[in-house]
């Protein structure tokens, strides 16, 4: 089946990916992200065991960005009737970088998909409407779900995120003039910056996200999070439209549900195994981490695990 999975195998894999430092580029369109260093290289994995194997900056936080659209979709999958989700948001890859405009307007304010940031922003929009306090609920799932009590948002990425808001204002208000964004505006911008702005290392991303690889289960929980069902439709949604224009890409060369993040992080899912996280902070032409994706086709091959 492949090589045997331990601590010692993800140490190889980063020493041989490190290299690839200096290729990409760092995010720096959220001037708070461009102050990471791009020296760091991180990787975890937890299994629905509940084993964690890390290596490298595994357990440095940073900031998640869009992997936590998968939060925020899980979340009003728990307060929504899918139907209620789906006629606002649909389930196409969208082609397009994550934060355009163009294809929203043709196609009448419903963005493609929860993952790029128009969908995620109607997600916050929904959450915004049925809970109180949306930005405590969210830390209130992650630090149980994560196992760490003192994991908050990083006020300072939130900020820089706020003040270089034009294009995610832009789509908001596109959303609204066409009736698809029922609450006020920079209240939703304030909520889906914080969410982008959660700060956790790759060991807390492995054991948040298991619940994806375990039927909908978190780690040492009784009550399921989402069905079985709902887990592997999410998993679909990674698959197609969690890597954005590099979703063919990575389908191809790690063979995984994945969701990348700005920050540099990328979540894997071995559905029924495990869940994979990695942090390298420079990014390739569609967003999504250079070393990172390097970091886990070489872990699928060595492991031998594909979805495919
Ligand atoms: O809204 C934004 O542009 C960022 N907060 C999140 C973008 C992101 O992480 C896209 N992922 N690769």
């Amino acid at each position: 089946m492949g090589t045997e999975l331990d601590n010692s195998l993800l140490e190889d894999i980063l020493s041989q990916v490190r290299p690839l430092i200096g290729r990409g580029n760092v995010a720096d369109y959220i001037p708070a992200l461009a102050e990471v260093s791009p020296e760091h290289l991180g990787i975890a994995v937890c299994t629905t065991k509940g084993e964690i194997f890390r290596a490298g900056d595994a357990d440095m936080r940073f900031s998640i960005q869009s992997i936590s659209k998968v939060l925020s979709l899980t979340l009003a999958l728990t307060r929504y009737q899918e139907s209620e989700i789906w006629q606002r948001v649909g389930k196409e890859p969208s082609g397009q970088p994550f934060n355009s405009l163009v294809q929203l307007e043709l196609e009448q304010g419903k963005p493609r998909n929860p993952f790029i940031n128009p969908g995620a922003l109607v997600v916050c929009d929904l959450l915004q409407t049925r809970l109180t306090a949306p930005k405590q609920r969210m830390l209130e799932i992650v630090r149980q779900l994560a196992g760490s009590a003192d994991l908050n948002y990083d006020r300072h990425v939130a900020r820089s995120e706020f003040e270089h808001s034009d294009r995610n204002a832009a789509i908001a208000y596109l959303m609204k003039s066409f009736g698809n964004f029922d609450n006020d505006v920079i209240t939703v911008l304030h909520t889906y910056f914080h969410y982008c702005a959660l700060r956790m290392s790759c060991e807390e991303l492995a054991r948040t996200f298991v619940y994806l690889a375990n039927k909908g289960q978190p780690l040492g929980s009784e009550k399921p999070l989402i069905d079985a069902r709902q887990a592997r439709q999410i998993n679909a949604m990674m698959v197609t439209s969690g890597m954005y224009d590099g979703a063919g890409e990575f389908a191809y060369r790690v063979g995984m549900p994945g969701k990348s993040g700005v920050g540099g992080g990328i979540i894997a899912v071995v559905p029924g195994e495990m869940c994979i996280a990695v942090w390298s902070p420079e990014l390739d032409a569609a967003g999504n981490s250079l070393a990172g994706i390097a970091a886990l086709e070489l872990l699928a091959q060595r492991i031998g695990r594909s979805i495919f």
